[in-house]
């Protein structure tokens, strides 16, 4: 995600900007940039990649300055270039600013800018619209231009703006967006994030919704909505560096699996619209293109590979095109039946992972079109694809893809209800009422966390077993992998995932006295199944944690232990039904005392065949 900071004081911004760009490092991103104001002019400098490539621009002395903002950003709208980084410049070259969040109507007011204000724009961002706009309201008083335009602005800010004319202040707003001020000794800063200010200062304002913060050496005023000026209370900062990178979290793992409900809303946020009307960014398939797909294949490693095996019931269900889902590392090398009718659907958190990326350029070669869900704007499967469905969210630093894949099964829903729709096979009622269980789903989420406690304690008792299994049957089978999984990657504990139905063909033979089992029992379609499988493995004296639905009741009578997930459709429960397993995979390993954050032998991303 993008990171704000901003200097005024006596000494030289850029070095300071640095640094604290530098402590928002862990959040990511692809490109950087400052802008410092300098005898009546702003300075800027900007570049794409990592920090240290902004470092080796700022050397030169007259780029310098005692005020200014800087950021990392971490691409949403327009690829990871030097112009689409922050800052963004007003047409005259005297205002500039940074921007973390998303502008929902940028691309009406860049029509309102380009239309009837003739502004060229340099860049792809939504951002450049807001410098656009303080631009044209810039008349001499700074704060005024920055109410003015905030009241264009729908979505979620916090913006930065420094001027030329200007050049004893930094002012800030906030909406939906985190921004404080830290307090020094003839000095002041702003940042999206304590940990950019943690060398300077421990004390610093939160800003709240709606509030215009004005920074200057001496003094920082906040002022509400109404221009009223706000007394807000010193908060001093007790963490460390490395806790407050974490947000507080022990790992980055723990944090990004309690950041899920939040994914899960901005990636269907906007793709939803107010008539329940799917919009994918402008990826367009009509009726008849739809109609002229005769295959999808799905796509992927890993995690995003268990994701593509609950895309293809959605695909078959909902649009009714047959969907096939292969490992990337299996596809290119058995001859698939690929050609100008093949929709290959391939999915990959980081974009950039060598077998999926492969596989892509195998299935192009042979005509087909390509659509990917990718959670990293500008990486090379993004680029290299037809069309792009971008999971929001976030950048996902721990190894072991928590976020990421309940990100792309949003995404799924998405593609599927979309296609069903366009395409006649799924009826509105039925788009409807699946859309109002995936709304519901951000919220379900958090109260699936909530299960934390009751899940710690079952790791406690169950971390020195040697192996684990898991079990499910329909969408329940993909949720199982991805379980099983993460808890060997992180935990290295032996463990195998298997359809339900299947144990009784040759697995059941390993189950003795004490084998423990994870059995998801989510789809309701199943549930009965499942108890009979259930029965089967307690007749053999193992023992069975269960995950069911609220309301279920059968199931704690069979099992040691269930625990509970909020009552959904089957259809989303893999999303809700995920999560009490990487919790369990979490604090397992955590017992374990493993390196789960950065669990041996593996990379982030897999750039290698
Ligand atoms: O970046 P990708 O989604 O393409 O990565 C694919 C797999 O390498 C990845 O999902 C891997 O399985 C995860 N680390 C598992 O947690």
């Amino acid at each position: 995600m993008c990171g704000i900071v901003g200097y005024i004081g006596n000494e030289s911004a850029k070095e300071i900007i640095i640094e604290g760009l530098r402590g928002l490092e862990y959040r990511g991103y692809d490109s950087a940039g400052m802008a410092l104001v300098h005898r009546g002019r702003i300075l800027v400098r900007k570049e794409s990649g990592k920090l240290a490539n902004l470092e080796s621009k700022i050397t030169k002395k007259e780029f310098t300055g005692n005020l200014g903002i800087g950021h990392t950003r971490w691409a949403t709208h327009g690829s990871p270039t030097r112009e689409n980084a922050h800052p963004h410049l007003s047409a005259d070259g005297r205002i500039a600013i940074v921007h973390n969040g998303i502008i929902e109507n940028y691309l009406e007011l860049k029509a309102w800018l380009i239309e009837k204000q003739g502004i060229q724009f340099r860049s792809e961002t939504d951002t450049e619209v807001i410098a656009q706009l303080l631009g044209i309201y810039y008349e001499g008083d700074l704060i005024e231009a920055v109410q003015k335009t905030v009241s264009r602005l729908r979505g979620a800010y916090a913006v930065a703006v420094v001027a030329a004319d200007d050049p004893d202040r930094i002012v800030a707003v906030r909406k939906d967006a985190p921004l404080i001020a830290g307090i020094g000794e003839g000095r002041n800063f702003l940042a999206s994030d304590i940990p950019a200010l943690l060398k300077y200062t421990r004390d610093v304002y939160l800003i709240e919704n709606g509030e215009i913060v004005v920074v200057s050496r001496d003094d920082i005023k906040i002022f509400d909505e109404e221009m009223t000026r706000v007394k807000r209370d010193v908060m001093k900062v007790t963490w460390d560096a490395d806790a407050a990178e974490k947000g507080g979290y022990e790992h980055f793992m723990m944090k990004e699996i309690c950041e899920q409900p939040d994914g899960i809303r901005e990636t269907l946020q906007r793709r939803i619209g107010e008539d329940g009307q799917i919009k994918l960014d402008g990826i367009r398939f009509g009726k008849k293109d739809l109609e002229a797909i005769t295959r999808i294949y799905i796509v992927a490693c890993g995690t995003a590979y268990h994701a593509g095996l609950q895309g293809k019931a959605l695909l078959e269900g909902y649009a009714k095109i047959p969907t096939e889902v292969d490992l990337a590392s299996e596809f290119r090398y058995r001859n698939p039946l690929v050609d100008e009718k093949t929709l290959f659907l391939c999915i990959s958190q980081s974009g950039e992972t060598h077998d999926t990326l492969a596989a892509l350029r195998e299935a192009k070669r042979q005509g087909a079109r390509v659509l990917s869900i990718c959670n990293v704007v500008g990486s090379s499967i993004a680029r290299e694809s037809d069309d792009v469905l971008y999971t929001w969210a976030g950048p996902e630093i721990a190894v072991a893809s928590t976020k990421a894949y309940t990100t792309q099964l949003v995404c799924l829903y998405l593609i599927a209800l979309y296609m069903g729709r366009t395409k006649g096979t799924l009826s509105e009622e039925e788009a409807g009422r699946i859309i109002g269980e995936l709304m519901a789903l951000p919220e379900k989420a958090a109260e699936t966390l909530k299960a934390e406690e009751q899940i710690k304690k079952l790791a406690e008792r169950y971390y020195i077993k040697e192996q684990i299994f898991y079990i499910g049957r329909g969408a329940d089978v993909g949720t199982a992998l991805e379980g099983s999984l993460k808890l060997k990657e992180i935990s290295y504990i032996n463990s195998f995932a298997i359809a339900a139905g299947e144990l009784k063909h040759g697995t059941i033979a390993l189950i003795r006295k004490d084998t423990l089992f994870f059995v998801m029992a989510t789809q309701d379609a199943l549930y009965e199944k499942m108890l009979s499988n259930i029965e089967e493995i307690k007749a053999r004296k193992a023992q069975v944690i269960g995950i069911a639905k609220k309301g279920n009741k059968r199931i704690k009578q069979i099992c040691d232990e269930v625990i509970y997930i909020p009552s959904c459709a089957d259809e989303v429960a893999p999303i809700l039904g995920v999560i009490p397993l990487q919790l369990l995979a979490y604090h397992i390993a955590k017992l374990l005392k493993r390196d789960i954050d950065q669990p041996r032998n593996l990379a982030k991303s897999v750039t290698v065949e």
